[in-house]
């Protein structure tokens, strides 16, 4: 039983250490909530304004998202099919072709349906946060945990312009918290350069606004990689318990056939 335990313990280590990673850079933490379905509708929304002109979500229908996140499917249809006579049954593709893609961007634009799944959401979430101007790059844009990265910085009119300044900074100490001030408990701050750090009034919405949009796309991209998460983790709750029952059932059947056997 131990060595099954212990056996179990490193086939699940694997999917833990997965989740970090990305050239380096250190993740934020995306803290998404999948049952939050207002969240996932604003996600929704913001994909289909600002991601769907390049990125397709191919396996996964209009009608399914409406259904699953309780969008209304006429109020779907106005706000997040943009294709003219596109039906809501109709997968969430889009008319860019891969090799125009690949002339115009260096890189075709990946289908998003499972990216979520692949990347994981932390590194999503620090991907779409960490565009910044570099002159150096053909569209005037690098990212933090993709460098030189094809795509362009879409979201800059509500992000507003990033570029590598200076900034006041969190002083951390050596184990990654934030140092304090001993007296006020104010959290210690420094001027540090080579950091991203926003023009002031160049987007339309303010740093945290910004957080929680793109919180609210990583959340729409992970149910979209997997939609049954919740129902399969209801379902596993009632199988575990089912497996509990049944064992002693099963144990006081062992000790039955084995009762005259020494
Ligand atoms: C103007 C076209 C365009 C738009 C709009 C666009 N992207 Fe991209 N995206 C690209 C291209 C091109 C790449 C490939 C970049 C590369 O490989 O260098 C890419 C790559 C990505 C990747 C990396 C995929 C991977 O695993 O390699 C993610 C994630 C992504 N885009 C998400 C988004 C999201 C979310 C949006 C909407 C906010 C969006 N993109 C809007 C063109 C676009």
């Amino acid at each position: 039983m131990k060595k099954q335990l212990i056996a179990l313990f490193f086939a699940l280590v694997p999917a833990v250490s997965m989740a970090a990673g990305g050239h380096g850079v250190a993740l934020d933490a995306a803290n998404i909530d999948l049952t939050d379905k207002a969240a996932m509708q604003d996600g929704a929304r913001t994909f289909a304004n600002y991601c769907m002109g390049c990125h397709s979500a191919q396996y996964q229908r209009y009608e399914r998202v409406a259904n699953d996140l309780g969008i209304p499917e006429q109020l779907m249809l106005d706000n997040i099919v943009f294709t003219e006579g596109t039906l809501i049954g109709e997968h969430m593709k889009n008319g860019m072709r891969h090799d125009d893609a690949k002339t115009w961007f260096g890189a075709a634009p990946p289908d998003l349906t499972l990216v979520a799944r692949v990347r994981g959401t932390d590194w999503l979430y620090t991907y779409l946060r960490t565009f910044y101007e570099d002159p150096e790059r053909p569209l005037g844009v690098n990212n933090k945990v993709f460098p030189n990265v094809g795509m362009p910085n879409v979201m800059a009119e509500l992000q507003g312009r990033q570029v590598v300044g200076c900034k006041a900074m969190p002083v951390k100490n050596h184990d990654g918290k934030v140092q304090r001030d001993t007296l006020t408990g104010d959290i210690m701050k420094e001027e540090q350069c080579d950091v991203l750090t926003i023009v002031p009034d160049t987007g339309t919405q303010s740093e945290e606004e910004f957080d929680t949009t793109v919180k609210n796309l990583v959340t729409f991209l992970a149910y979209s990689a997997d939609p049954v998460k919740l129902e399969r983790q209801r379902i596993g709750v009632y199988v575990l318990l089912y497996l509990a029952f049944l064992f002693v059932f099963a144990y006081l059947l062992k000790k039955e056939y084995w009762r005259d056997v020494h």
